[in-house]
């Protein structure tokens, strides 16, 4: 699962601005948020996937690091005061306590456009114009109000509201939140394969969505169920602040089951594929089994 960590690294560190160019507190605020320890889980996606349609890897980075950086904002806000509140962060302090959160809202404003500028630009990904627009328009989409800012959205109502949220309800919720940057990681690299059929590509879609899902359920059972200093962040905090979760609408034991179901169909999914799809299986195994 991690045998890409050290590329994702270098690829991330090479593409964010340095701390020494002006504003360089932003910039560092920037790198420290990006550069902690997190997983690379959408990376990791982008290669698997990129596997599996036979892309180069070289020419993943740029999609990977754009994918991340996204998802690293997205952190960053979730964080902040006005949302989930939180202080830590992949094991240190979230990056408004590190800094403040006018530099943090900005960090995240920043890694935003970002990601954009080396989609439409980062010579390594080797794209025509009309992949390049393909790209921008399914991550812009992925990352807006009908993907993760949404979700985002429907949380903070969902945790405001005295009204009980319907099991749909929360599904919708995840799927956006988290599943449509998950989603996006896993067919960004499709566009980079002309040559793929229809099939392919409605079991790629299939699998992405189903394994989106299944990566915020356990990350609600892991709010449960674990502990702060194997999360790197706080446990607990879903239960404090009263956020819809799985396991505050169905308990720990229907969550897992759920969780599982979604995992299925995802490999049901992938089983159809002609291509070499075990980096994408053994990922999404991860995604059901992990820890942290
Ligand atoms: C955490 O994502 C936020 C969610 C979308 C659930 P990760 O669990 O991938 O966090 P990092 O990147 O490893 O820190
Ligand atoms: C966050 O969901 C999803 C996004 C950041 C878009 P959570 O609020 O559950 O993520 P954690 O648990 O703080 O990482
Ligand atoms: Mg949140
Ligand atoms: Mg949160
Ligand atoms: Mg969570």
């Amino acid at each position: 699962m991690f045998q890409h960590i050290s590329r994702i690294q270098d690829a991330l560190d090479a593409r964010l601005p340095s701390a020494d160019a002006s504003p360089q507190r932003l910039h560092q605020a920037i790198r420290y948020a990006v550069l902690g320890n997190g997983k690379r889980v959408r990376p990791a996606l982008v290669y698997a996937s990129g596997l599996a349609f036979g892309i180069d890897i070289q020419r993943l980075d740029g999609i990977a690091c754009a994918v991340e950086m996204i998802h690293a904002y997205s952190l960053i806000h979730d964080d902040l005061p006005a949302m989930d509140n939180d202080d830590l962060r992949r094991g240190r302090a979230t990056c408004h306590i590190e800094y403040d959160e006018a530099t943090a809202i900005l960090a995240g404003d920043a890694l935003q456009v970002l990601a954009f500028e080396i989609l439409a630009s980062d010579e390594s990904i080797q794209a025509s114009a009309e992949q390049r627009l393909q790209l921008v328009k399914l991550l812009s989409h992925a990352s807006g109000t009908f993907g993760m800012a949404g979700g985002q959205y429907f949380d903070l109502a969902a945790t405001n509201s005295n009204k009980d949220i319907s099991f749909s309800e929360l599904q919708q919720i995840h799927a956006l939140k988290t599943g449509a940057l998950i989603e996006a990681a896993i067919r960004m690299p499709a566009f980079l394969n002309q040559d793929l059929k229809q099939m392919e590509l409605a079991n790629i879609e299939t699998f992405s969505h189903e394994i989106g899902i299944a990566f915020q359920i356990q990350d609600d059972i892991l709010d449960e169920i674990s502990d702060t200093e194997t999360l790197g962040k706080n446990a607990g905090a879903d239960r404090e602040l009263g956020k819809a979760t799985y396991p505050a609408l169905l308990g720990i034991k229907k969550s897992r089951q759920l969780r599982d179901e979604h995992f299925r169909i995802a490999l049901d999914a992938l089983e159809q594929l002609p291509s070499d799809a075990k980096a994408l299986r053994d990922l999404a195994q991860f995604i059901v089994e992990r820890e942290q």
